[in-house]
């Protein structure tokens, strides 16, 4: 059946940066666990981003820690040193060779890095509040300078991304991650000017962005800047729907291209409260939609469910496990071979779908993480 996507395939504009994409589809952003011990990459991780460098407009790799305290998963790629510089380019450029835009990911893994990772085995975050998961460290409370350490590697790994020849960063502020941690109530404890009440717990946040902001300002050439957030924590006291209707407030006055809203289902309502059903980032993109560009994502495979996504309100839409089993997703759709769109893991399909082992390990033994096709 002939089908028209009119919103997915319709090209959309940065407002800040004018960086102009072809189409809505984005490539999220997925951990390898492929890099190499130092932060570099290799030849499977380039082959993966090559293989998906036409799944979508807008390509956003696998976060990068921006200093080693925050190294989060064993095999992740480093944006902390000069000397990794040509190991990003690598990235950039095959994700930059069909005309997508790239986009890296930049991340401090704050109390969810695993000790093992860390060169004390020490983790740190906001207050010294262990995750609520079994076996999870206590981590150490961050000192002020530390903390303007860590926003001074923010802007560093930035200035890295530019000299790598990306077209932008994203901030990871979702995940339960570092950022996450200083705006939670759970993990930020503090009386000082870090902590306090929702708008005092935006200040590390915001202080990352303006560094961030600040080093983007000096690339010489369209940048652009976003910014994800995950909008609800489980735990109590925990991130409320409140609290980040508040911070996106904040957030908008920040001159970012866009926020992406993470959660694992896009038409999901709240995880805090069972009556609230209406999506998240629907929600989000009724407070400050028209003020800066929505990204959802969530459990989104097919251009139909693409398009209906994007009528709620939302700039574009991102898919993740989509497009580990689907790399040519785009090009199906626009070529309106959508039939042909796969939809199940292929488990026979490794080598053609270029995933690397560890990746590929983790997707065909963890239940329920991707739907095989056996
Ligand atoms: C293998 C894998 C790795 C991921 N790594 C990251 C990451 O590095 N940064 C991030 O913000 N989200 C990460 N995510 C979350 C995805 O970006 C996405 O939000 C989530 O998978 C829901 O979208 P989907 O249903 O389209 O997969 C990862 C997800 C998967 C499946």
């Amino acid at each position: 059946m002939i089908q028209n996507y009119k919103n997915l395939l319709s090209p959309f504009t940065f407002p800040v940066s004018g960086i102009e994409v072809t189409n809505r589809a984005v490539l999220a952003p997925m951990t390898t666990f492929s890099g190499n011990d130092d932060g570099t990459t290799n030849d499977a991780e380039v082959a993966y981003y090559q293989k998906r460098n036409e799944s979508a407009g807008l390509l956003i790799t696998a976060c990068a820690y921006v200093e080693k305290q925050g190294k989060g998963f064993h095999g992740q790629i480093g944006a902390d040193t000069d000397e990794l510089i040509p190991s990003l380019k690598r990235i950039a450029d095959a994700l930059k060779e069909k005309g997508g835009k790239a986009v890296l990911q930049i991340y401090h893994g704050g109390r969810m890095s695993p000790p093992e990772e860390l060169l004390d085995g020490q983790t740190v975050s906001a207050s010294a509040v262990a995750a609520e998961r079994p076996g999870a460290q206590v981590p150490r409370e961050m000192t002020q300078q530390e903390i303007e350490h860590t926003i001074q590697a923010y802007g560093e790994a930035t200035r890295r991304a530019i000299a790598a020849g990306f077209d932008g960063v994203e901030i990871h502020g979702a995940n339960t991650y570092l950022l996450q941690q200083f705006f939670s109530p759970h993990s930020n404890r503090r009386s000082d000017r870090w902590g306090g009440n929702a708008t005092q717990r935006m200040t590390f946040p915001l202080a990352v962005v303006d560094a961030v902001k600040r080093a983007a300002l000096l690339a010489g050439r369209p940048f652009m800047v976003g910014y994800r957030l995950s909008p609800e924590e489980m735990e109590n006291p925990g991130i409320t729907m409140e609290d980040t209707l508040q911070f996106v407030e904040v957030l908008s006055t920040k001159k970012l291209d866009y926020l992406h809203i993470s959660v694992m289902d896009f038409w999901a309502g709240s995880i805090r409260d069972k009556k609230d059903t209406t999506s998240r980032a629907q929600l989000i993109a009724a407070k400050v939609g028209g003020l800066v560009p929505i990204i959802g994502v969530g459990g989104i495979h097919t251009p139909a469910e693409a398009e209906k996504a994007l009528e709620t309100g939302i700039q574009l839409v991102a898919m993740g496990r989509e497009l580990l089993m689907e790399p040519h997703w785009l090009k199906k759709v626009k070529e309106n071979t959508i039939d042909q769109i796969e939809t199940e893991l292929d488990v026979n399909a490794q080598e053609f779908l270029s995933i690397p082992a560890p990746l590929w390990f983790g997707l065909v033994s963890r239940t329920g993480w991707i739907p095989l096709k056996k």
